[in-house]
């Protein structure tokens, strides 16, 4: 009986550690889907938001995001642009159990779990923009457990925030 309990619980755990056990391929960059056979994505609303420390960003600074809600084990986190599908800015210091993953030949494109240990809203990514772009949005998929997952979770629509060089002549001590 203990033997049989004891047998089940070791395969629950492999077969959750197996979802995607060293993280989301590359090959899931675009369309961001776990490629479980016959596992349909959780229905919206996610039990999931993607917060964000600013709702502008400016080249050289960097933006700290968050997946607040309920506590998850897995993750790919990209930043895009407009209505393209490439990876833009780059993520650093990925916390604890995740890494980054390249997707779209940048090398800091996304970030993806490393295990599958919890994670939750005090998990914090670091991301620092590109230059070369005015809006971008997080985008994420997010996964309880092997078949429990949520596609397309987005943040709110971020805008640079241009300094003006004549805005930092005339607040010559102006702190931020
Ligand atoms: C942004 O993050 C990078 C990588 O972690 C770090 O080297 C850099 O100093 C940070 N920049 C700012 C303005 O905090």
């Amino acid at each position: 009986m203990a033997a049989t309990l004891l047998a089940l619980l070791v395969l629950q755990a492999v077969s959750l550690a197996s979802a995607f056990p060293g993280g989301a391929p590359a090959s899931s960059c675009v369309d961001m889907t776990p490629r479980h056979a016959g596992v349909q994505p959780q229905p919206d609303p996610a039990p999931y938001h993607i917060l964000t420390s600013s709702p502008t960003f400016q080249t050289g600074q960097n933006v700290t995001v968050v997946i607040a809600g309920a506590e998850y084990r897995a993750l790919l986190l990209e930043a895009r642009a407009g209505t393209k599908s490439a990876a833009v800015g780059s993520w650093s210091l990925p916390p604890a159990d995740t890494k980054l993953l390249q997707c779209s030949g940048n090398p800091y494109g996304a970030i993806t779990h490393a295990g599958t240990s919890i994670k939750d809203g005090s998990t914090t990514y670091t991301w620092t923009p590109p230059s070369d772009t005015n809006t971008v949005y997080f985008i994420a998929t997010v996964a309880q457990q092997r078949n429990v997952f949520w596609l397309n979770i987005k943040s709110d629509t971020l805008t640079r925030g241009e300094r003006h060089p004549t805005q930092d002549l005339s607040v010559p001590n102006k702190s931020t």
